[in-house]
């Protein structure tokens, strides 16, 4: 083995590419649960730092901004931005957090931006360096009126999505993005208008896994190197083209992981293939939110009911959909391991897991096989990290979780358990 190999393969076996559900210590989630009660959310701060690790070296000379929508909690963004990385911010909220947390390169992805959104952007960016995306040309007006024409980055709809599911592929929704064919215009447009120009953008969508999402991911590369060729054409420079997140994580234990360097030396070849449109001199930018994230996570909940039924044996679990609402909204595949000590002596059943909320939306697994489960157990959900928190609500007026962090070996709580009292702490006094 040349000494390049031998250290590529330690680093992998130091940093693999998945942490899956099994590799989690039943023992110290147990004491986790034990000490802070279920359901809770564990977010491991060092696979976060793991993940930002490989990202880096598998893109070494791209623009990296995490997407802060996969998950804003201080300590994870924190943990993002001591790794140097940038934030991708969806909504004026996430560019506070992200400020407060350290991030020093910001961008807000502006879809629809509400006004007050808007307004306190532009207040943020009076003394920070924050850039802005807009999706629409009247955001231009909109900009330009509150006296901004900083660092900007035109999102187009590039006509090419992907995704684990069609609620989360955004590059063919006209949502998204101005159409392809205008996106020279506008560039030309923003540039005449004393912006500063900084980009283009594109997102395919979320979850870029499979052969065909790569191809997706390909041709969305290669449209972004044609558009990229078509503003210079102009005699506008661009300095970079930023094509989206959604590397995809392996939801299902028998999923493969993303093959990062693979994946990178695509987007090279794809955006190098419209070289000599004046695309060579251009920084690729990246923005992965689950990637960083997601396997980082889990969920940990307690069987609190176990009922035989002719059709399933139904695992009735303290977590909900209020806690993790992917499985409700996108039918996502969690996987789902029993921490009980003797599961692996016990038979296995084919089991429902349900929740505590009164829709039939709210079950994080059917027909899953499972260690025949008892109440009391505790059970692990896994890739949590991303989406996970996050997307909790209060529906049936249920408290959003606790989060504890582990971090060099230590536990923390860094988000506490929400009370009742808290949840009608908004409302009006009569
Ligand atoms: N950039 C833009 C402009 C995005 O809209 C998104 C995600 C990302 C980056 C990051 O995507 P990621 O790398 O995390 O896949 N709640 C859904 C995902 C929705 C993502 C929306 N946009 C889920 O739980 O799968």
């Amino acid at each position: 083995m040349t000494t390049e190999a031998a250290s590529a393969s330690s680093v992998a076996a130091a940093n693999p590419p998945v942490r899956r559900l099994a590799d989690w210590p039943a023992a110290g989630l147990r004491d986790l649960a034990a000490e802070h009660g279920t359901p809770l959310y564990v977010v491991d701060l060092d696979r976060v730092r793991e993940n930002a690790d490989r990202l880096r070296r598998a893109f070494p000379d791209a623009e990296i901004g995490y997407a802060v929508k996969a998950n804003a909690i201080e300590s994870v963004l924190e943990t993002i931005a001591d790794t140097g990385l940038g934030a991708e911010c969806a909504a004026a909220g996430e560019v506070v957090r992200a400020l407060d947390a350290g991030f020093d390169r910001v961008r807000y992805t502006a879809v629809n931006p509400p006004a007050r959104d808007l307004d306190r952007v532009v207040d943020l960016a009076a003394d920070r360096e924050i850039a802005i995306t807009v999706g629409a040309e009247d955001t231009l007006d909109r900009l330009a009126e509150r006296g901004w024409t900083g660092e900007l980055f035109v999102r187009v709809n590039p006509g090419v999505g992907a995704g684990h599911h069609a609620k989360v592929r955004t590059g063919t929704d006209p949502k998204f993005g101005v159409p392809g064919e205008r996106a020279a215009a506008v560039v030309s447009e923003a540039a005449n208008r004393g912006f500063d120009v900084r980009g283009l953008h594109a997102h395919a969508g979320s979850g870029i896994l499979d052969a065909d999402d790569l191809d997706a991911h390909r041709a969305l590369v290669a449209r972004m190197g044609e558009l990229t060729g078509e503003v210079v054409d102009r005699g506008i420079d661009l300095d970079t083209v930023i094509v989206g997140g959604g590397f995809g994580v392996p939801y299902r234990e028998t999923e493969s992981p993303l093959d990062l360097d693979s994946l990178a030396a695509a987007t090279r070849e794809a955006l190098g293939s419209a070289e000599g449109r004046g695309v060579s001199g251009v920084t690729l930018g990246i923005e992965p939110g689950r990637y960083l994230v997601a396997d980082a996570g889990v969920l940990v909940t307690r069987v609190n009911t176990v009922k035989p039924t002719p059709e399933t044996t139904v695992a009735g679990v303290d977590c909900g959909m209020t806690d993790l609402l992917r499985p409700a909204l996108y039918d996502a595949h969690h996987a789902i391991r029993s921490l009980a000590p003797d599961a692996a002596e016990r038979e296995t059943v084919s089991a429902t897991v349900a929740g505590p909320v009164c829709e039939s939306a709210d079950a994080l697994a059917r027909d899953r096989e499972l260690p025949a489960p008892a109440r009391g157990d505790l059970l692990a959900v896994g890739n949590t990290g991303a989406y996970g928190y996050e997307m909790a609500n209060t529906y049936n007026s249920r408290p959003r979780p606790a989060v504890v962090a582990l971090d060099d070996g230590e536990s923390r709580v860094c988000v506490r358990r929400e009370t009742i009292d808290d949840l009608t702490r908004l409302e009006a006094e009569r």
